[in-house]
């Protein structure tokens, strides 16, 4: 059966991509250059019957890839092994061998295997940030104009250029390309890349400890992992004429600040201490604050499947709880009922 590669598999949204994937049993092949045994172990221990590989490499190694695509007979690949924003500003060379070359080696061994599918993970640092765009404009639809956002801006310019690749490979080769642009994604343990403070708010009060974070002016358009997963699959799935029409897809998200969110953390679990202190920021690294994610639905009849910011919030903290043997938290609505 041919399988599907995911690249950066083990990260916080592949591993979740992967899930989907195993549940409705496809074969998943894994590629990271630094696997994370955590979730690989979490992979095998809830999928015993799946069929998961997992390999070590860097999706620079032009040869190792493509021997990886043959021995597994891979069809398709959702490519997410990326440099994330700060890293990226921080080595700008290395960044462009991992985020642009990476993104060339792919979509090459897509053209020479005649693979049916490839999902890009683009971001919504394509875009400027808010000062770029007429208020009318907010929030974006999938043809603003991308300026990058101005706190990353090699890693912007690596999604930019990613998404002309895209273009230029569909174009001139007749290659399936797509690409999501997730906003800002929360997941369980995601501490790394400019948005880790949101995992902060999520998780770390529930231990009974007291939190403090900063960026308390800051806003952004923020979305599940879970849901970011759901929008992957439809697009590993969707059909190649719709794909050829539309390849570009914002994720969508819900806006709000941090001290939105550490109020939505204290409507679940009321004795929380967060503290937020203030902010020159108003937003997280330079991204836009304001996302539609509509085309998804106009398009593939994709449907959301967590309704408000505190659903996907629930779902993370209980998800934290589970593992640490603590019982469920209640949603705030039923909490009200
Ligand atoms: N998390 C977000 O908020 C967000 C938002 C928009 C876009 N994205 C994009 O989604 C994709 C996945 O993000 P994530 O949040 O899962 O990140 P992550 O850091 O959790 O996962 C990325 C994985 O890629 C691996 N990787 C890095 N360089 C590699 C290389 N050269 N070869 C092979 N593997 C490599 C890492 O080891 C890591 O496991 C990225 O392309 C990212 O730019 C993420």
């Amino acid at each position: 059966m041919p399988a599907t590669l995911i690249t950066g598999g083990t990260g916080l949204i592949g591993s979740a991509i992967a899930r989907r994937l195993l549940a409705r049993g496809d074969d998943v092949v894994l590629l990271d250059v630094m696997p994370s045994p955590e979730r690989i172990s979490a992979l095998r221990t809830d999928f015993p019957d799946g069929s998961v590989e997992v390999a070590r490499g860097d999706v620079t190694a032009l040869g190792s890839l493509l021997d990886l695509v043959q021995r597994h007979q891979v069809d398709a690949i959702v490519h997410l092994a990326s440099m994330l924003g700060p890293d990226s500003d921080a080595d700008p060379g290395f960044a462009t061998r991992t985020n642009c070359e990476g993104t060339t080696n792919v979509l090459d061994i897509a053209r020479l295997r005649g693979l049916r599918r490839v999902v890009l993970a683009s971001s919504i640092a394509v875009f400027g940030d808010d000062s770029c765009y007429a208020p009318a404009d907010l929030p974006l639809r999938e043809d603003a104009p991308q300026w990058g956002a101005p706190g990353m801006r090699m890693y912007s310019a690596a999604k930019i250029y990613c998404e002309q690749l895209a273009r230029h490979y569909t174009r001139r080769f007749g290659v399936s390309v797509t690409a999501l642009r997730p906003s800002v994604v929360h997941g369980q343990g995601r501490r790394s890349g400019a948005t880790s403070v949101v995992t902060k708010v999520i998780e770390d009060a529930m231990f009974d400890e007291p939190v403090t974070v900063g960026l308390g002016n800051a806003s952004m358009s923020l979305i599940y992992v879970e849901e970011v997963a759901d929008q992957f699959v439809a697009l590993l799935d969707a059909d190649p004429a719709v794909v050829a029409e539309h390849p570009f897809y914002n994720s969508g998200g819900f806006t709000c600040g941090v001290r939105d969110l550490a109020e939505v953390v204290r409507s679940i679990l009321p004795d929380a201490q967060i503290t937020v202190e203030p902010s020159a920021e108003r937003d997280v690294g330079g991204l836009v604050t304001a996302v539609r994610g509509d085309l998804l639905g106009e398009v593939l009849g994709h449907t959301p499947r967590f309704a408000t910011l505190a659903d996907g919030v629930l779902h993370q903290m209980n998800l934290v709880r589970s593992q640490s043997g603590l019982p469920p938290l209640e949603s705030p609505t039923a909490l009200a009922r």
